[in-house]
């Protein structure tokens, strides 16, 4: 291909970026993050470190990336501040550890805040594509993220063109960018499949410094084979929409779904689709995960609308051999737009997302293991679930073999308020949540949610709770978490060790 910009290897495309520069990488989770030149910086700056010489950058993405990304820069100790989300486990340690400063944000408000300037100048945008033009029309490839408005804003492109990754997936985007306030007007999006942009990224072609040429899979790894639990999660969620159609508070044409990341969240989708009594339905989503492939064939799904395509490379090719037919019901939008709230409240979204724990008042945290230990971020959660018609949470009423209930007196720390979660599941039931009081709630929780095994220990929690509107004790509410960090495991609390 003859295009009009430099053509670089990976190693001088990293040469051009300079220690403690900012860059907004293309990727939301693996799915069309960059790859080689990220991995070239890694090298970069062990090569600096060795020479004794300072080299860190600042990482904004659209979400999670693979290992080339995340993964060799925090090796490499390349990384100094990053947002908005992540699940590398070298990176979450230097999270936790102080030496990464990690902003964790709701996606959809990322590009908005990269707009007005609060993460400061973006020197350069780095960006997946599949195809280019030579006047800088460019097809982004299994993601949009945030590579829209990053493109658009840094001072310099650097374009990484992947042949993994087909020309032909051109049509399956739909790039939107909102005018700020005051003039920003509707979102004209009124059903999952509808266009509101263009297929292609346009940006001002003096801006690309260079091409990279790539033949490089994403990193998308696989999930963990169904357990029962997980099985018996997805049948519960399953059971409850079917519960709420006949109810007649889903309409027969049901709602779109939204579905989060992960092991449970893909169990869940998979039962959804094995339902026979819940209708063929659409996806208004961030991420398209393994389990909504065979959906999409077999009809099941019949429109799918994404930030990415987060598939494993046996899905990814399933796809791309079929584009002609995955095209019609496929869209990738930015982030911005894929969790926009606007559109989440007017479609109506069903919401179903992860939590790791939620407390007796119905707060879920999603993020910080025993209060403080980051795991991933807020991810869309937030986006999603505050403007849902119907949200819902779902987890296994216990972690690490039993050792930690999933259910709570207090959460130990609060993403989604018990003013925006509905409805929690778990392997044991679901507690529908709405028009319950916060006594009604606690109740629902323990006897439909938590583990037999804990049942009792929160029963009695919440005798010695202060009466009041919200059962609360301010000395017992952590009790639990305390109890795991003195003996490694929640279970058969003394109560009065704690008072
Ligand atoms: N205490 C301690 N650890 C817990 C826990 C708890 N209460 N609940 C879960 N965990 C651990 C699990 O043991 C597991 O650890 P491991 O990796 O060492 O095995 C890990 O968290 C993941 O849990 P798992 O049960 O496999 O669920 P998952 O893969 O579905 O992930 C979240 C669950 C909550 C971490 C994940 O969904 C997430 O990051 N969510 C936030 C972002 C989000 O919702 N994005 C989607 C918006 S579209």
């Amino acid at each position: 291909m003859s295009l009009p910009f430099p053509i670089l290897t990976a190693e001088e495309a990293a040469e051009l970026i300079q220690n403690g520069q900012t860059i907004g990488f293309s990727g939301f989770t693996p799915a069309g993050a960059a790859k080689a030149v990220p991995f070239a910086l890694a090298q970069k700056a062990r090569r600096e470190h060795e020479a004794g010489k300072p080299f860190k950058v600042g990482v904004l993405t659209g979400a999670s990336t693979g290992k080339s990304l995340d993964g060799a820069l925090a090796e490499a100790e390349a990384i100094s501040f990053r947002t908005p989300y992540q699940s590398n486990s070298t990176l979450r340690k230097q999270i936790n550890s102080g030496q990464v400063k990690f902003v964790d944000m709701h996606l959809s408000v990322l590009p908005q805040i990269a707009r007005y300037g609060y993460l400061g100048p973006i020197h350069w945008a780095v960006v997946e594509a599949c195809d280019i033009t030579p006047g800088g029309g460019v097809v982004l490839s299994t993601s949009v993220g945030a590579s829209n408005t990053y493109m658009r804003l840094a001072d310099k492109i650097i374009l990484e063109l992947n042949a993994k990754h087909p020309a032909s997936l051109l049509g399956m985007h739909d790039i939107f960018e909102p005018q700020d306030p005051p003039s920003r007007s509707e979102i004209p999006i009124f059903s999952a499949s509808d266009r509101v942009g263009s297929p292609i990224c346009i940006i001002d072609p003096k801006k690309i410094a260079g091409v990279v040429f790539t033949d490089l899979e994403d990193e998308s790894g696989g999930f963990d084979e169904p357990t029962a639990v997980t099985d018996q999660i997805g049948q519960n969620v399953a059971d409850f929409l079917v519960a709420e159609m006949k109810a007649g508070r889903i309409p027969a044409q049901f709602l779109p779904l939204q579905s989060g990341v992960g092991n449970i969240a893909n169990a869940v989708l998979a039962a959804l689709g094995k339902s026979k009594e819940i209708p063929a339905f659409e996806m208004y989503t961030e991420v398209l995960q393994d389990s909504v492939v065979p959906l999409l064939e077999n009809g099941r799904c019949t429109f799918a609308s994404t930030c990415a395509l987060t598939l494993s490379p046996d899905a990814m090719r399933n796809v791309t051999g079929n584009i002609e037919f995955f095209r019609n019901r496929i869209i990738m939008r930015p982030q911005e737009i894929s969790n926009h709230p606007e559109i989440v409240r007017r479609l109506g979204i069903i919401s179903m997302n992860t939590a790791i724990e939620v407390d007796l008042g119905g707060n879920v945290n999603s993020t910080h293991v025993m209060g403080k230990t980051m795991m991933n971020g807020i991810g869309g959660s937030g986006d999603f679930t505050r403007n849902a018609y119907l949200s819902m949470f779902s987890c296994p009423s216990t972690a690490k073999g039993g050792k930690i209930s999933a259910i709570v007196p207090l959460a130990s720390h609060m993403d989604h308020s018990e003013h925006s979660v509905q409805i929690v599941v778990t392997e044991q039931g679901v507690a529908d949540l709405r028009g319950k009081d916060p006594h009604e709630r606690a109740e629902l929780l323990i006897n439909n949610c938590a583990h037999p095994e804990y049942r009792q220990q929160l029963r009695d929690y919440l005798h010695l709770a202060t009466p009041s509107h919200e059962p609360l004790s301010l000395s017992l509410g952590l009790a639990m978490h305390r109890q795991f960090l003195r003996h490694g495991d929640m279970r058969q609390i003394r109560w009065e060790e704690y008072r």
